[in-house]
């Protein structure tokens, strides 16, 4: 039982968490075949490029400032619902741009939904924008300028998600490096589908203070001790990684392996419905497969909020709520 723990998660992509039900909908409502993505309320894919696929045809029943506000609240409150303080959400402008919606409105409906949750429920929220790889190099470069140029104190972070297989890291430096100079906080996908050069690479390009997933690190025991000893954290998502086949199950998953090697780890969904999970199942993983207890639980949400792309003052007061 893991209810009565405060939560806190840094890695859900905002479309990734859309409800099935809402989603359906939504896609009623603009009159939207969904049914080969989507059907009897489960989101159809069987490997890793078809999991994109089907959340970027998901990602386009959302097409209005308002339709990104329900989304952002719903998920948010679900958050709050089971003890959650503090959520970053990976949002993606390219997706409010390709559905003729535009960056600002998406972000904008976005921030209006982090508003409605926090009014009635207090859970604080904060925004990574992400380029996606799969979307192209000059893409990335143009999430990262417009993350920079937002001037919204909601963005609090740059990352990199997509197909890990498309490019290597250093094809993707510039765009961190614009972030990096607006001062954002920089987190970025590597050692998930791709092994454990992709973490490699990432600490000797981008320097990252959080990486998302990186477990596949554990192939390389140095890397393990050099990303202890750098004091990265890893956004760790198991109920993801099992549902995408990085491990087969989770007595192979590597999580407790790392925790014990001194990496700081915490535990996040990813895309909860899509991998048929949620950040409460998450915490429940956490205590009954790899059997931590509250302590470990705590201590590993505290990371999370010592790690969370915010400013100190919400910090401390984050940390006042554990
Ligand atoms: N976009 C959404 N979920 C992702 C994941 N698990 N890896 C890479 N890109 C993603
Ligand atoms: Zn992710």
């Amino acid at each position: 039982m893991t209810s009565h723990l405060k939560k806190v998660e840094l890695h859900c992509h905002l479309e990734g968490a859309a409800p099935p039900a809402l989603t359906l909908s939504q896609a009623r409502k603009y009159n939207i075949d969904i049914s080969d993505y989507l059907r009897n309320g489960v989101y159809v894919w069987h490997d890793f490029p078809s999991f994109l696929e089907c959340y970027d045809k998901v990602s386009e029943v959302y097409q209005t400032e308002e339709d990104y506000a329900l989304l952002t609240e719903t998920y948010l409150a679900e958050l709050a619902g089971i003890g959650t303080i503090y959520s970053e959400l990976i949002v993606s402008p390219d997706h409010g741009k390709r559905i003729g919606l535009g960056a600002d409105a998406y972000i904008a409906g976005v921030g209006e939904g982090i508003r409605r949750a926090k009014a009635s429920s207090g859970i604080e929220a904060r925004l990574i924008v992400t380029g996606e790889r799969h979307f192209g190099p000059e893409s990335v470069i143009g999430a990262a300028d417009y993350a920079a140029k937002a001037n919204n104190p909601l963005i609090t972070g740059f990352n990199l998600a997509g197909d890990e297989r498309m490019g290597r890291v250093i094809d993707y430096a510039l765009a961190f490096d614009i972030a990096r100079d607006a001062g954002l906080g920089l987190t970025i996908h590597a050692g998930e589908v791709c092994g454990a050069f992709s973490v490699s690479d990432t600490l000797d390009v981008v320097r990252p203070s959080r990486i998302g997933h990186g477990v596949r690190a554990i192939e390389d025991a140095d890397l393990v001790k050099r990303l202890a000893d750098m004091g990265t954290v890893l956004e760790v998502c198991p109920g993801s990684n099992i549902a995408l086949k990085v491990f087969p199950d989770f007595e192979s998953h590597p999580l407790r392996k790392l925790k014990q090697a001194g990496v700081k780890v915490t535990i996040s969904s990813d895309d909860p419905p899509f991998f048929h999970t949620s950040l409460k199942r998450e915490y429940e993983l956490a205590a009954n497969a790899f059997g931590f207890g509250d302590t470990e639980i705590d201590e590993m949400t505290r990371t999370g909020l010592e790690a969370a792309f915010v400013d100190e003052a919400t910090r401390r007061e984050l940390l006042g709520r554990l």
